[in-house]
Parts: C-alpha cells; sequence; structure tokens
C-alpha cells in the first residue's frame, strides 16, 4: 500500500473532460439540479473541440429541403451499416433541436441573408434517401464551429455553477466489489495533490486516441484516457479497427483543413491537373464520405499520380472560389494554409494527405452514454455508475465510419442524453457509495510505480515506436500481412511499458509524468485497434482490407469487443441494433430505406 494523502470531495454527478461533450453533459446536468463536478486536464476551452471546424449537422432545412430521415439514412449508409438503428434515429430525430438550443444558448452562427443559421453541404449529406442531390445540412460558424460552441457552453455551464477542476488529471475510475463505478482519482497538476472524487455517476468525456498515429489533426493531449481507464478495469472497447482518415490534413503538418473547403466548391486534383473524384464517385464527387476519398486519394497517389517532388500527396484547389466566400466562409483555414503550407490559396492550391482524425471505436455504451459490460445473454448489460460520451463512448452512430459534421452534434446530442438519463436515475444530495480501499490502492499503487519507473526507455522514444507502428501497418489500407505484423510489433512495443523510465519524481507541473500517464493510456487503444483489425476479415467503412476486398454482412455484421490486459487482447462480438426507435406506422422511417446495399456515391 503507498501512503499519499489525498482529499476527498462528494458530488452527484463527475464529468471527465470539458470538449463539446463533456461541456454539454455538464451544462444538462447543472440544469437539472445535479450537484456537477466537471475535471479536466487542460483549460475547458483548450479542450480538442476548439479544433472542429467546418460545422454540425442538421436537417434545419434553412438552404433548401431536408428531413430528419434523410439525415437518418446517410449516417446508416456512412456508417457501412454498422451503426446501431436505434441511435442513429435519436441523433438525427434530435439533432434539429440540439442546434437551436445551441443557438439560444449564444452560439454565433453564420447567417443567411434573411437571418437563418446558415448550412453548408459535407460530404456523404444528401437528399432523397441518396437519389437527390447534395444537402446543405452542416450548421457552420465560418470555419470555426467548434470554437464557437466550445466558448458558449463553458460560459453557459460556469452560469449555471458547475463546478471545474482545472488541470487535474485523472488517473483511475473507483469501482465498486460489484463492477459499479463510484469515482475517480485525480492528480492536480498545478499544486501536486491527489484527490477522490465520488459520485453517484461519472461520465467520461476524454475524446479520442489520434496521437496513437504518428501524424493526426488531434491535438497532442487526445490520447484516449477514458478508454484506458475502461480497459484497466476490465470492460471491453468497441469497434476499435475503425480509424477515421481525413482527405486533407496538410501535408507534412498533418493540420485539418475543413471539408467545408469542398463544400464550399473546392476540389482535389492530382499530378495531371485531374479532378480524379470524378471517376471514382460520378454523383457526389468530391463531397463523398471521407473513407471513400480517402482511398481515391492513395490510388492515386500509388499508381504515380501523386503532387510534389516525391508524388506523395494531392491538391485542393480553392483559388477559384470569390475571396468574400474565403474571408467570411473560411478564414480559419486560409491562414493554416498559409502559417502551416506557406500556400496564398487564392492563388495556389494546398498541398493535403490524409490524416488520422477520428476514432469510430471506443467505450461501448448504448444511446443514453450508459457504459455496457455484455456478456453473451444480454450482449446490452448496463455497467452502474458509469457513462461515455463523445468521441470516447461508442452508442453507436458512427459504426464503420463517421460523416464530416455528425461528430458535433454528436456530441450536443448524446452529452444532452447523458443528462437526461442520469436526472432519471440519480436522486440529488443522497449520500454516495463508499469507495473500497482496494480501488484507492490501485490507483495509488498504479500512479506510484509510474512516477518512480526506472527503466531503460524513455516515454517520447516509445511513443514514437507505437505511432509508427501504427501508422506503418494500422494504414487507409490494410492487408493480412500488414496487420500480423502491427500486431507483433504492437505487443513487443506494448511490452516496454513495464521497462519505461520516468526522470523527474516531482509531483508538480510533471509533464515526464503526465505524458506517462497519457501514454498507458493510449496503448491499450493501440492494441486494441490492431488487433481488431487483424480479426476483422471484411471491408467495411474506414477498415479497407486489401485481402478481404468486400463487405460480409453475413458473418461481419457486428460490432467487435476487445478486452485489454496488458498485452494480451482478447476478441468478442455483440450484435448490432437493426431496429430503428420508432415503427413505421408511428411515424418511423421505412426498414426498407435503411436496408443494407452496396455502398456506392
Ligand atoms: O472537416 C471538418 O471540418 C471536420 C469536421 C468533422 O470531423 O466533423
Amino acid at each position: 500500500m503507498v501512503a499519499y494523502p489525498y482529499e476527498t470531495h462528494a458530488y452527484d454527478v463527475v464529468v471527465v473532460g470539458a470538449g463539446g461533450a463533456g461541456l454539454r453533459a455538464t451544462l444538462g446536468m447543472v440544469e437539472r439540479g445535479l450537484k456537477t463536478a466537471c475535471i479536466t486536464k487542460v483549460f475547458p476551452t483548450r479542450s480538442h473541440t476548439v479544433a472542429a471546424q467546418g460545422g454540425i449537422a442538421a436537417s434545419l432545412g434553412n438552404m433548401g429541403p431536408d428531413h430528419w430521415q434523410w439525415h437518418m439514412y446517410d449516417t446508416v449508409k456512412g456508417s457501412d451499416w454498422l451503426g446501431d438503428m436505434d441511435a442513429m434515429e435519436y441523433l438525427a430525430r434530435e439533432a434539429p433541436k440540439a442546434v437551436y438550443e445551441l443557438d439560444h444558448y449564444g452560439v454565433p452562427f453564420s447567417r443567411t441573408e434573411d437571418g437563418k443559421i446558415y448550412q453548408r453541404p459535407f460530404g456523404g449529406h444528401t437528399t432523397e434517401f441518396g437519389e437527390g442531390p447534395p444537402v446543405q445540412r452542416t450548421c457552420a460558424a465560418a470555419d470555426r464551429t467548434g470554437h464557437a460552441i466550445l466558448h458558449t457552453l463553458y460560459g453557459q455551464s460556469v452560469k449555471q455553477k458547475a463546478e471545474f477542476y482545472v488541470e487535474y488529471f485523472a488517473i483511475d475510475l473507483l469501482m465498486g466489489p460489484e463492477g459499479d463505478c463510484r469515482g475517480v482519482m485525480a492528480w492536480n497538476l498545478a499544486q501536486g495533490t491527489l484527490h477522490v472524487f465520488t459520485a453517484k455517476m461519472v461520465v467520461l468525456a476524454t475524446g479520442g486516441y489520434g496521437r496513437a498515429y504518428f501524424s493526426a489533426t488531434s491535438a497532442h493531449t487526445c490520447t484516449g484516457d477514458g478508454n484506458g481507464m475502461v480497459a484497466r478495469q476490465g470492460l471491453p472497447l468497441q469497434d476499435m479497427e475503425f480509424v477515421q482518415f481525413h482527405p486533407t490534413g496538410i501535408y507534412g503538418a498533418g493540420c485539418l483543413i475543413t471539408e467545408g473547403a469542398r463544400g464550399e466548391g473546392g476540389y482535389l486534383t492530382n499530378s495531371e491537373g485531374e479532378r480524379f473524384m470524378e471517376r471514382y464517385a460520378p454523383t457526389y464527387k468530391d463531397l463523398a464520405s471521407r473513407d471513400v476519398v480517402s482511398r481515391c486519394m492513395t490510388l492515386e497517389i500509388r499508381e504515380g499520380r501523386g503532387v510534389g517532388k516525391r508524388k506523395d500527396h494531392i491538391h485542393l484547389n480553392l483559388s477559384h472560389l470569390p475571396p468574400e466566400t474565403l474571408h467570411e466562409r473560411l478564414p480559419g483555414i486560409t491562414e493554416s494554409a498559409r502559417i502551416f503550407a506557406g500556400v496564398d490559396l487564392t492563388r495556389e492550391p494546398i498541398p493535403v494527405l490524409p490524416t488520422v482524425h477520428y476514432n469510430m471505436g471506443g467505450i461501448s455504451t448504448n444511446m443514453w452514454g450508459e457504459v455496457l459490460n455484455p456478456t453473451a445473454e444480454d450482449p446490452d448489460r448496463v455497467s452502474p455508475g458509469l457513462m461515455a460520451v463523445g468521441e470516447a463512448g461508442v452508442a453507436s452512430v458512427h459504426g464503420a465510419n463517421r460523416l464530416g459534421s455528425n461528430s458535433l452534434i454528436d456530441l450536443v446530442v448524446f452529452g444532452r442524453a447523458a443528462a437526461i438519463r442520469t436526472a432519471e436515475i440519480v436522486k440529488p444530495g443522497t449520500p454516495n457509495a463508499e469507495i473500497p480501499e482496494e480501488a484507492i490502492d490501485f490507483a495509488l499503487g498504479r500512479f506510484d510505480a509510474i512516477r518512480h519507473a526506472k527503466g531503460n526507455v524513455a516515454t517520447a522514444e516509445l511513443r514514437q515506436e507505437m505511432q509508427q507502428a501504427m501508422q506503418e501497418d494500422a494504414a487507409v489500407f490494410r492487408d493480412s500481412k500488414s496487420l500480423a505484423q502491427g500486431v507483433g510489433r504492437m505487443t513487443q512495443v506494448a511490452a516496454k511499458l513495464d521497462d519505461l523510465k520516468v526522470s523527474d519524481r516531482g509531483l508538480i507541473w510533471n509533464t515526464d509524468l503526465v505524458e506517462t500517464l497519457e501514454l498507458t493510456n493510449l496503448m491499450p487503444n493501440a492494441l486494441a485497434t490492431i488487433v481488431a483489425a487483424e480479426a476483422r476479415k471484411e471491408s467495411r467503412g474506414a477498415h479497407a482490407h486489401e485481402d478481404f476486398p468486400e463487405r460480409d454482412d453475413v458473418n461481419w455484421r457486428k460490432h467487435s469487443l476487445a478486452y485489454v490486459n496488458g498485452t494480451e487482447v482478447r476478441m468478442d462480438y455483440r450484435p448490432v441494433h437493426t431496429e430503428p426507435l420508432t415503427p413505421l406506422d408511428q411515424g418511423g422511417i421505412d426498414p426498407k430505406k435503411i436496408a443494407p446495399k452496396a455502398r456506392v456515391y
């Protein structure tokens, strides 16, 4: 037993993470009278949602006809029929309400001439169940939509008296003997003190794990901390093989150039100046779904039609757009192109490359955000006291591939859903369950062991080994050989966690220790990703397996579950929810419309 003094705090609800989902959950909780703490390792408005550019999807119909059922259909097709129908219906139906709530909270959306929320086209969003032209469904605040939402939600949460613990790093979940979550242990980075937060509900809103890869649009803070905590409790990570590559990361720097750039009329060209997407996706062209565009770009490069000295990237053209469109709608990427690519996009194309952007996989949940601990008899069994929302959670609305602008709407719809559900099951002000000694010992023991790690491998060195293995072996295209090699490589890399060296033993602003704790969270994510990818013998959404190029609904329309224990990963599966929430005769979608079929754009 390691003796560290710690302070104890009791709340009805503790939310870990202050991005869009964490803040929307926090706000919803306090609005419902639940005493809520939000713990975050970065200042709330520095959370990664701040980097979301293009917008938030909702069928408002401000720019032309739209319908929630068309949005649901596009999401189902985008997910390559791996998403859960109940959750996807909930998302599409609730989206307009959630966006108008944001509007009323004060999000400064761009406006149309007549004062409505401005909406732009985004990849994979269509009309008439994929039979009509692209739809303008993505509500935007210029190309800084995440920034606008994050600042507004933080302001509203402060106004409603949510309590923030800023620059507190959550170390581990504190579980009861029945596997129920009772709280979380956290480290105050500035003061060097330790804190036990007890709660009747812990909500993980810790984001994705893009930094398991070498090149990602994600912030360096995107280290899958919640996923790591859940994996350490023996709970599964779901659908981890599905990693989204955004078509337009800036070549070299990896920074995001929003899909809104193509939504506003930008297009991709190869070394022959050809608009090659017309060949691959004749109907929706540059506005096909992201996984499709990323694969087409990769094929062009492979076949020798990449641009640049090494012919290893693609051009994104915007110089034909009116300067006022660039100024009003895309000011952020105009600046990013100049700073990170040295390009004046009013005259030159931007060099771009598919770059890791989003994790469809994460913590298995139902559509209320309740974390699942599935059994064969009950694949939807709830793990009490624990929720996961946002990129950390898998409800599952994105299935095998997420549509652009469906992330911001996921954050607010399911952040809000978590608050609605919590208010139903938690009675404010009632006593919290006691935290067992063993749970505290586990968290403190792990923290102390890492703090005093005296091995031979530096954290940065091991992180780079992991990132390179993932970048090379779990890429846009995968095959049996690269995946088998990746599993071997990643198993060896993960084993080196036992030989880590931490040089700074302090407790105050010890970034060496923070990065090492983050690496211990990234590693189970990376391992689960490569093992789940190796196991899935088909191609679906973002998982493009060259030895199994077809989707196989008979054998593989199922969610994967990865149980990580050290370097071991055990795979299991649970069924996809194929029934929507509302029957056809009560106003639901026609099941024939969402039945699996070939996915072409
Ligand atoms: O391209 C973008 O603006 C990214 C949006 C998203 O990932 O939803």
